[in-house]
């Protein structure tokens, strides 16, 4: 039983820090948009991902307003643009080649160079986060493109050649169908089918068949339905509550990813996501998520890590902000959970679809 005292003492156990230091997070991310420090060198061939994180930050934290050349930003964004007449190759890459390159080195790369799924969808979401109208993109190729990584399970490929195949690049394939508005090269009959055999004996959703529930493909999955307009079509009664109660255990103070594994900050955007998609986030305690993304917060350089007193990366930085925009924390920006950017970068996106359909 709680005494009293204890709720006057200095540091009570349940009082939280009385505020996130968002000035600080906002300035990471600037900086994570401009420049990749030597310790981030691994990311090197996905800067595209450390663009996304670091626009989106500061977009759900208000301060994009702030962020110096956005035209450059958005040029080198089309630089990593790939296109092929055939639509096997069309999208973005992570990276730029640079100029670096002798024009026969150049070449011989561009032979086996290919566009990602994961870096298309984070560059146009980043496109569309920094107000462009995407006017640059062939749309109906890229469209043709993800029609053409769709496996006969109903899964993509990431890329044609040596892409890995699984619920990732379904979610990454559904945003930028979404964002294009165009479904028409994708079956969505076999995606819905994929993701529904992928619900495992416990209820979370694997990376496809037979594999173990995780919370960043539960939220993959879910994600995906409802961008298709199929998730409570297909997800529905006993199923939705079983993957409500599986995604609920996922908490202990923070969320994990799956049973018996370590909290992790960047749960509080996938699972918190997969709750919020399943109109669930009421069932678990903010004030015991909040308090773990605390202890992850470097409040001196900015960033989150995804355990207490390890190093921040933007990824967990940028999960640690969307799960708490999930929450309607005060200071950050409502996120659209569906795609991971804010509501706003969403009304925009609204505007472009009826311009693209000749309705204004
Ligand atoms: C956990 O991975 C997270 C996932 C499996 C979801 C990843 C989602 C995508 C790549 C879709 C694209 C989204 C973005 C933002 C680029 P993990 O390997 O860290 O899992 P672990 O905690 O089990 O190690
Ligand atoms: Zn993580």
């Amino acid at each position: 039983m709680t005494d009293e005292s204890d709720n006057n003492s200095s540091s009570p156990p349940n009082e939280l820090p009385s505020e996130f230091s968002f000035p600080r997070h906002a300035k990471y991310f600037e900086m994570m948009s401009g420049c990749l420090p030597s310790m981030l060198e691994e990311y090197d061939s996905i800067r595209m991902s450390i663009l996304f994180f670091s626009l989106s930050g500061m977009d759900l934290l208000n301060t994009l307003d702030r962020c110096q050349g956005k035209d450059k930003i958005i040029d080198w964004i089309y630089s990593t643009m790939l296109t092929d007449s055939k639509a096997l190759k069309t999208g973005f890459r992570g990276f730029n080649i640079g100029s670096e390159f002798s024009p026969t080195g150049c070449l011989e790369y561009c032979l086996f160079d290919t566009g990602h799924l994961a870096m298309t969808y984070t560059a146009i979401a980043s496109l569309l986060i920094l107000g462009d109208d995407l006017s640059r993109i062939d749309r109906e190729c890229i469209a043709k493109t993800i029609g053409n990584l769709q496996t006969a399970e109903g899964s993509f490929l990431s890329c044609l050649e040596g892409g890995e195949c699984d619920m990732r690049y379904i979610y990454c394939a559904c945003c930028v169908c979404y964002i294009l508005n165009d479904w028409r090269f994708v079956d969505k009959k076999r995606i819905t089918d994929f993701i529904r055999q992928s619900v495992s004996f416990d209820f979370g959703i694997g990376q496809g068949p037979c594999l173990e529930g995780h919370g960043g493909s539960t939220f993959c999955g879910l994600a995906s339905l409802a961008l298709m307009g199929e998730l409570d079509q297909c997800i529905g009664g006993k199923v939705k509550e079983r993957i409500k109660k599986w995604c609920v255990f996922r908490q202990v103070t923070g969320f994990h990813g799956r049973p018996n594994k370590r909290v992790d900050t960047c749960y509080s955007f996938w699972i918190g996501g997969a709750l919020k998609l399943l109109d669930a986030n009421n069932l678990t305690s903010q004030h015991d998520l909040i308090e773990y993304l605390f202890s992850t917060e470097n409040s001196i350089t900015g960033g989150f890590s995804k355990w207490p007193d390890h190093s921040t990366d933007p990824l967990h930085s940028y999960m640690a902000i969307s799960g708490l925009s999930l929450l309607g924390y005060p200071g950050v920006k409502p996120v659209d959970v569906r795609l991971n950017i804010s509501s706003s970068a969403v009304e925009r996106l609204k505007v472009l679809h009826l311009h693209w359909l000749n309705i204004v």
